[in-house]
């Protein structure tokens, strides 16, 4: 089966739901039990519980997710959390114990690093933050407490692609546990798991969920790592609402199209916005003359919407008109949904094992599915008011 026909059909049993080509939403906590012999076999553990005991150790709403979430991403079975974020600490928790060493790629998503730096180094964790573009030299940072390197490829802000087979073949050699967020490249054009990813995080508030209207993680495992994050997740007691987990699997069914999409125009104004004057570099994987290009045609099976370019040095006065005049691209600090986003960020503030080359100003854009014609035209009549104000 191709992934345009798994997301429309994983996951869902309209078999055993009257037919109903879409799994009910269960609104549930207490699940009954008719005698105590029922009672003990729904309460008996199994290694992917599909049985109902409680509410919020699973329910068909939230398996017609996992199963479709597991099944894409290829790996054993998967949870889904209240948000990315929550994905992201859950996972770091359950395979990490005080006195442990973490190896985290400098070009994180920001929440990330501040939950390492913040949040695991209360409970004795220490992290060490790495160049997204190390190669063998990762060996040398390697300690013998350390036990997990965290991977996000590419950056969601930087746009760096990493060689994760490289870097968990290497991880492998010393018994680390591989864990990456792979929001960026989605279930879809990411195989993490054939790559060498033992934990693959999606924040699924982006493409999964892709309307802007939910927040969600998932976290998927290989057989090995999946009892540990398993019962992390139910001590640490993250569920999601049924609604959510509706919205999303919703979302799912669409995914394909929407980021054939989303791809075919990002490479469209990437290209585009590479040819004009106030433009000194567009930071997106899929075009030829990006760093990272021939790892991503290598690694991955196509580009999502989001990416970076770089402005030649310009009065920061300019950008704010650029930006506050814009009539599509609206500002907000996501991705993902249908609509299309632009941001100023500022990289620079974030590394600390890394130096961030580029002197310019950065934006980021999301590309959304509106016409490619209209989303021209905005960052045309965007990039006169920068050339004016300058
Ligand atoms: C790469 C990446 N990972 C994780 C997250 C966190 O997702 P959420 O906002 O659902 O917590 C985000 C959010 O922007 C993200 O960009």
């Amino acid at each position: 089966m191709h992934d345009d026909t798994r997301v429309v059909r994983s996951g869902r049993h309209p078999e055993s739901f009257h037919g109903a080509v879409n799994p009910p939403v269960y609104h549930v906590s207490t699940i009954l039990s008719e005698t105590v012999e029922e009672l003990e076999e729904r309460g008996r553990a199994t290694e992917v519980a599909r049985h109902t005991s409680y509410g919020r150790k699973g329910n068909p709403t939230s398996w017609a997710l996992e199963d479709a979430i597991a099944e894409l991403e290829g790996g054993f079975a998967c949870l889904t959390f209240p948000s990315g974020i929550a994905a992201v600490g859950n996972a770091l928790l359950a395979f990490l114990n005080a006195g442990d060493h973490l190896l985290m790629v400098d070009s994180v998503y920001g929440p990330t690093r501040d939950f390492c730096n913040k949040y695991l180094a209360r409970f004795g964790v220490e992290t060490t933050f790495y160049d997204p573009c190390i190669g063998s030299e990762l060996r040398e940072l390697i300690r013998p407490n350390t036990k997990l390197l965290f991977l996000e490829s590419p950056g969601s802000q930087t746009f760096e692609v990493q060689d994760v087979p490289t870097l968990s073949t290497i991880a492998h050699a010393h018994d680390l546990v591989v864990m990456m967020d792979n929001t960026w490249g989605t279930p879809l054009f990411f195989k993490a798991f054939q790559h060498g990813v033992d934990v693959s995080i999606q924040a699924g508030t982006k493409y999964i969920v892709g309307h802007s209207d939910v927040s969600l993680g998932t976290v998927t495992t290989t057989r090995e790592f999946w009892p540990i994050l398993k019962d992390a997740a139910w001590q640490l007691g993250q569920c999601s609402g049924p609604d959510d987990l509706y919205l999303a699997q919703r979302g799912l069914r669409t995914m394909s199209v929407r980021l054939s999409r989303h791809q075919q125009s990002a490479m469209e104004i990437a290209g585009w916005l590479q040819k004009q004057p106030e433009i000194k570099r567009v930071l997106y994987p899929a075009l030829p003359s990006d760093p990272g290009y021939s790892i991503w045609k290598r690694d991955f099976l196509g580009a999502t919407g989001l990416f970076g370019v770089e402005l030649h040095p310009c009065d920061p006065r300019g950008i704010k008109q650029m930006l506050n005049g814009m009539e599509l691209f609206g500002m907000g600090y996501s991705w993902g949904g249908f609509e299309s986003l632009i941001l100023p960020t500022n990289p620079k503030s974030m590394r600390t094992a890394s130096t961030w080359r580029f002197e310019g100003p950065l934006l980021r854009l999301h590309i959304g599915l509106e016409a490619l014609d209209d989303l021209r035209s905005d960052l045309e009549a965007g990039l006169k008011r920068l050339r004016e104000a300058s």
